[in-house]
């Protein structure tokens, strides 16, 4: 009798179901009046006082195993049952799920890009890990000059020569030692700085590089397309000015201003009461920068710009504080779901 209960035990312990009528089986045939396990208590009651010691101990242990089985299987079947295609209803109307929208800094490139693809430029792209070639010295940095010291970043440890971009302008350089001109693109990317992060400054954040090379590009041609590009992105009541300014990549180079949209000229903090904001800077193609391409400064000239990404779509959302870009809060992302 003991090998028929281990026997048993092994069957109950090793069964398998997968339709409702398994578990009826198993009920019947284990549990149920008329089931083994009652047998053998009617074959049990006719064994010796000595071997009724013995078993008895493991007849109960196997009822009891058949009664968790019972229970186990009939819970599993329930919660199956439950998700069983046959408990979809796939006449309903499907749950919507909630739709994202797009990153407020994306909105703000992608209407970027839309303004200069009509003025003709195509997109560029380049790597945000960078050498010290592309970066600084092939755009007129001397090294060691006082101009790096604005753009400080990350090196990489392991080879010093590498770092993390400062500015998009290294892909001016890549899409020149490529590319004969003529030459109109702009470039979107992310940029670094080795800057404390606050409400105005972060250790990463976005800009957007213009180059247009050709025979007899001038000034006013810079003049002219960033006028169009304000106009478009602003509106016709903007205005806008060139102010002089220093980067070692342009010659002549200009900072480019913008009536301020926060108070609309009249002074406030966000234009630190000046009435204009600074929305790029811009210039002549440096000489230099030119020969370090491979590029004929006398057969050719161009201009460039750069301008922030989070600075233009501040000014488009009056959103004032850097660090809400990157901090991920659906509260504030969500906001922007209707404006492109
Ligand atoms: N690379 C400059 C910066 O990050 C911005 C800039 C200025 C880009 C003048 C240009 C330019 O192409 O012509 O501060």
């Amino acid at each position: 009798m003991l090998e028929k209960i281990k026997y048993l035990e092994n069957e109950i312990k090793g069964y398998l179901i997968d339709k409702t009528q398994d578990i009826e089986t198993f009920r019947l045939k284990y549990i149920s009046k008329k089931g083994v396990l009652n047998e053998l208590f009617d074959e049990f009651k006719a064994e010796s006082v000595e071997d009724k010691k013995i078993i008895g101990k493991s007849l109960n242990e196997l009822k009891q195993l058949a009664e968790a089985k019972f229970k186990e299987l009939s819970e599993k079947l329930e919660s199956s049952s439950q998700t069983s295609p046959s408990a979809i209803d796939l006449s309903l109307p499907p749950v919507s799920d909630k739709t994202g929208n797009l990153h407020p800094l994306n909105l703000t490139r992608y209407k970027i890009i839309e303004i200069f693809e009509r003025l003709g430029f195509s997109v560029a792209d380049g790597p945000e890990i960078e050498d010290d070639w592309h970066n600084f010295s092939a755009l007129n940095f001397p090294e060691n000059h006082p101009a790096r010291e604005m753009q400080d970043t990350f090196f990489v440890e392991k080879n010093p020569d590498m770092l993390l971009r400062t500015h998009t302008s290294n892909v001016q350089i890549r899409l020149m030692e490529k590319q004969k001109p003529p030459i109109r693109s702009i470039m979107p990317g992310r940029v670094y700085r080795n800057e404390a992060i606050s409400a105005r400054a972060h250790c990463f954040f976005h800009q957007i590089e213009g180059l247009y090379v050709d025979k007899n590009v001038g000034f006013a041609d810079l003049k002219q397309t960033l006028f169009n590009f304000a106009k478009e992105m602003y509106g016709k009541d903007i205005e806008i000015r060139f102010r002089p300014s220093f980067f070692p990549f342009t010659e002549p180079s200009a900072e480019i201003d913008i009536t301020c949209l926060i108070c609309h000229g009249k002074g406030c903090n966000v234009c630190k009461h000046s009435g204009w904001v600074e929305i790029a800077g811009s210039g002549m193609v440096h000489p230099n920068v030119l020969k370090n391409c491979g590029i004929d400064p006398e057969e050719y000239t161009g201009f460039a710009f750069g301008m922030g990404v989070e600075r233009v779509t501040q000014l488009r959302y009056g959103v004032n504080d850097l660090r809400l870009y990157s901090e991920n809060d659906v509260r504030f992302l969500k906001q922007f779901k209707a404006v492109i």
